[in-house]
């Protein structure tokens, strides 16, 4: 059996017999030894497991680069920098000027994915730190933050409705295979469970995420953060889609429900993000909701919806962005 299924299995019988879906994906992203982001992955982009939308396209890149320009921080840390192709882009368009004037830094916790940067921003003037504390400490508070499709690379529980109520999903391995369980359990606070569901609906919630937030919000003073990613407000979050929306990714190739857990630390794992929650986590941390737009707006905006990749004309709805202010005011 591998380190990572030896692992899982006494873990699992620490726990009393199953491990939730949210801690699982924990263990299969981030464990040290063998998490998918910490240790095995390569790159981000077509050479990877999955493509995010910064690395085929430099829409993205180009509405970052106004925003900052705009806004004129002299600080910008981006979160979660893939394979550095946006912070690439992004510098280069922002200019000679603008470039003297701004400190760049990036948060990255994954160490292959650090080294990438690395190598491709080399030349340019980039500070790297292991957390969004750091980073706040050397901007002394006032900064610009922005990330994209980071929310949905946070673990995530899954709970799905029921006769009896709300479950949450837990994993349980035996003789090398995953099956899933259904367990009752307490509800976080998510804007999800305000709108109505039909029996056998499995949603996700990025309640690890808003921990994350909560840890560093309070050395924010200053400044405004832009969050781009898959997902859709509450209300929609969830159409048609009965069984949620957890994937996972290999060489490519997409991998459904349960299929996203069998080689663990093998495959990105990932969920849509509700953006009414991410709006709400905010508020509740001070800040105040400045402008919510999907990529649709984004390219009309910009002008260039003839130039939409194929593959990301149908996503135009389903990938949004939020923009949120911290006033020291
Ligand atoms: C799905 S990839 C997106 C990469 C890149 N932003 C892009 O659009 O191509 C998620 C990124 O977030 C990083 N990440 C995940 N959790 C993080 C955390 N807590 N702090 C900093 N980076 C994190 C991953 O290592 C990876 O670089």
């Amino acid at each position: 059996m591998s380190n990572a299924g030896s692992y899982l299995l006494d873990l699992q019988e620490k726990l009393g017999g199953s491990i939730s879906a949210e801690r699982f994906m924990q263990e299969a992203l981030y464990h040290p030894a063998f998490g998918y982001y910490s240790s095995r992955i390569r790159t981000v982009g077509r050479r990877g497991d999955f493509s995010t939308w910064a690395t085929l396209d430099s829409s993205l890149a180009q509405a970052v680069a106004t925003w900052i320009k705009k806004e004129k921080p002299s600080h910008v840390i981006e979160i979660g920098a893939g394979n550095g192709a946006l912070a690439k882009d992004v510098l280069r368009r922002l200019g000679w000027w603008t470039r003297v004037r701004t400190t760049y830094h990036i948060v990255e916790i994954s160490a292959p994915l650090r080294a990438k940067q690395k190598e491709c921003l080399r030349g340019f003037r980039v500070v790297w730190h292991d957390s969004v504390e750091a980073a706040l400490q050397s901007s002394r508070g006032h900064a610009h933050i922005f990330s994209n499709e980071l929310p949905d690379a946070f673990p995530c529980r899954i709970f799905q409705k029921t006769e009896a109520g709300w479950m949450e999903l837990h994993l349980r391995i035996a003789e090398g295979k995953i099956s899933e369980q259904l367990i009752p359990s307490t509800l976080p606070e998510s804007s999800i469970f305000e709108h109505p569901h039909p029996i056998g609906q499995r949603v996700e919630i990025h309640e690890s995420y808003r921990r994350w937030l909560e840890s560093w919000g309070q050395g924010w003073i200053s400044g405004a953060i832009l969050t781009m990613d898959y997902g859709d407000l509450s209300k929609t979050l969830y159409h048609r889609r009965p069984s949620g929306s957890l994937r996972g990714y290999a060489v490519q190739q997409r991998l459904a429900g349960i299929e996203a857990f069998q080689n663990p630390g093998f495959c990105d794992i990932t969920a849509d993000v509700n953006f009414s929650d991410l709006e709400k986590w905010g508020t509740d941390l001070g800040w105040k909701t400045e402008s919510h737009f999907t990529l649709t707006d984004l390219f009309n905006q910009q002008g260039a919806t003839g130039s939409l990749p194929m593959a990301f004309r149908e996503a135009g709805e389903a990938f949004r962005a939020l923009i949120q202010r911290r006033s020291n005011k």
